[in-house]
């Protein structure tokens, strides 16, 4: 089927988190669903022009579960897309009556989030939260701000999260029937994001899931849209067991391309100990080159006695105390531009950032005592080939008593001080080997690195890190270098 097409304005699309779904992907998320029972109460939240609706229609009408009856309730707050919506129910109208199927629809141009929050608690006098089997959405992506009246209705639920995407959802899963399913597609963020973390618990503990699937490409699923978060679809019925093995599939999004499918334990998908409940989605290449490296490692960062945190200084509240150029009452200032194949390039004469920050005695909150620190960079853009990036700080090339870490860049230190050398070069090793990228962008879709995600990660014991920092005799390492000198020690280790 053809939907006409919609010229929404970019200002108004944004404010609407409306992006649309590509009819292929549409009838690859109807195509996700277990079977479903002879009547279907379908959800479709934040329905635009009604794509999902309409591959739901479609695959019913291949008759492939004997479905009879489908009641469609559908939000949509756009009342410029409202017509095309009410246009495409009255074709899947039709094409249900030319397959036997009795189709209803009831469209509601109205706000999702307040109205289902205000029912769910119960606010609207005599109107119960309507119950639903299946739920297939695409929900809008916005932040929702700490006092936003979407954040203060979620609330009222106990629901508490920063994106509008994350509130649909959970939204949505209250609404299920107990095996009532869902297919969504969303952002990856909520996979690893630690904003994230309750929205996760809530997730994991009422649906189970089914399936997983991931875009290779960025834009893939979306028409004409420059959609920068990378995108995945899940299939998780209403339930309290997650299932022992779970299948993660890929492709790159394209029309017709195939799909590949893999099937992993749970317990490799959420780590059954991990407080922060992070979902890793490994692709099966680099599933195996993560393994070879993290199998087996259990030291964590807490008991080689060292911490992770992100650079005190954050430049625009401290704009009077920054200097382009060194001086006599400055110590250095380190930004990720300073960032110099391996090892720290400072002062840089052309970078646009400052290159130091006045220290006049005051209390130095935001400065260290200078020393050896790994430095890791919290932002790639996503050209760069690794999300990783980890540089030494060594005080011997850039000399001075204290020194200021900007707030882009996440450091490794020892209650505040500097690490010893060889424990450092090993880091610095490890965390540059292509296993540990691997391993990181399983769990992380986008382009930040967290302190909390290297505080979480596991690490080899100590002897194997300083066994590796031996090695690091210089920082121009070639990557195959590093990964072999990583795969030795390790291999050496077990
Ligand atoms: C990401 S688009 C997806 C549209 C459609 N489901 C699709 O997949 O093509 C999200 C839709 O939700 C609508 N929307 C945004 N906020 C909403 C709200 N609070 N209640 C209901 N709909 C909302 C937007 O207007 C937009 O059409």
């Amino acid at each position: 089927m053809k939907l006409a097409a919609i010229e929404t304005p970019r200002s108004r699309q944004e404010e609407l988190g409306q992006f649309l779904t590509a009819a292929p992907v549409a009838d690859f998320m109807a195509s996700m669903f277990g079977p479903l029972p002879r009547t279907v109460r379908l959800l479709d939240a934040g329905a635009g022009a009604g794509s999902l609706t309409s591959a739901f229609v479609s695959r019913c009408c291949e008759s492939r579960d004997d479905v009879r009856i489908i009641e469609a309730t559908l939000y949509e707050l756009d009342g410029e897309i409202l017509d095309t919506l009410a246009e495409t129910m009255r074709e899947c109208e039709q094409r249900c009556a030319e397959a036997n199927i009795r189709f209803t629809f009831t469209i509601h141009a109205a706000d999702f989030i307040q109205e289902m929050s205000a029912r769910l608690a119960g606010d609207l006098f005599d109107t119960y939260p309507p119950t639903f089997d299946a739920a297939i959405v695409n929900p809008p992506y916005r932040k929702i701000g700490i006092d936003s009246a979407e954040r203060r209705a979620l609330r009222s639920i106990g629901v508490e999260t920063s994106n509008l995407y994350t509130g649909f959802i959970a939204l949505i899963q209250r609404l299920l029937v107990p095996g009532g399913q869902m297919v969504g597609i969303t952002p990856r963020s909520f996979c690893n994001g630690p904003y994230f973390r309750p929205f996760r618990e809530d997730f994991l503990m009422h649906l189970e899931l089914r399936r997983l699937h991931v875009f290779e490409s960025r834009q893939a699923a979306f028409r004409n849209d420059s959609v920068l978060q990378e995108n995945i679809i899940f299939h998780a019925v209403k339930g309290w067991n997650q299932p022992a093995e779970l299948t993660i599939s890929s492709s790159s999004g394209e029309p017709g391309d195939a799909i590949t499918e893999t099937v992993f334990p749970f317990t490799e998908i959420v780590h059954p100990r991990d407080p922060e409940k992070f979902i890793h989605i490994p692709s099966a290449a680099s599933h195996a080159t993560a393994k070879e490296t993290m199998d087996g490692l259990r030291t964590s960062l807490a008991s080689l006695g060292l911490t992770i945190s992100t650079g005190r200084v954050v430049d625009f509240r401290l704009k009077d105390a920054l200097r382009k150029e060194p001086g006599r009452d400055t110590v250095p200032l380190l930004y990720p531009c300073h960032f110099n194949g391996g090892t720290v390039h400072w002062p840089k004469s052309d970078a646009r950032k400052p290159n130091a920050i006045l220290d006049n005695d005051q209390p130095r909150p935001w400065l260290v005592p200078s020393g050896v620190y790994l430095l890791t960079k919290r932002f790639t853009s996503k050209e760069e080939r690794r999300r990783l990036v980890a540089c030494l700080f060594d005080p011997d090339e850039v000399k001075a008593e204290w020194v200021g870490f900007e707030n882009h860049l996440n450091y490794f230190h020892v209650s505040g001080h500097g690490l010893e050398r060889t424990l450092a070069l090993g880091l610095f090793a490890f965390l540059n080997s292509t296993g540990v990228d691997q391993y990181f962008r399983r769990f992380s879709g986008h382009t930040q690195v967290n302190a909390t995600d290297l505080r979480t990660l596991a690490y080899p014991d100590r002897d194997t890190l300083e066994a590796m920092g031996h090695e690091v005799k210089s920082f121009d390492l070639s990557q195959d270098e590093i990964d072999q000198l990583v795969t030795k020690h390790l291999h050496a280790c077990r």
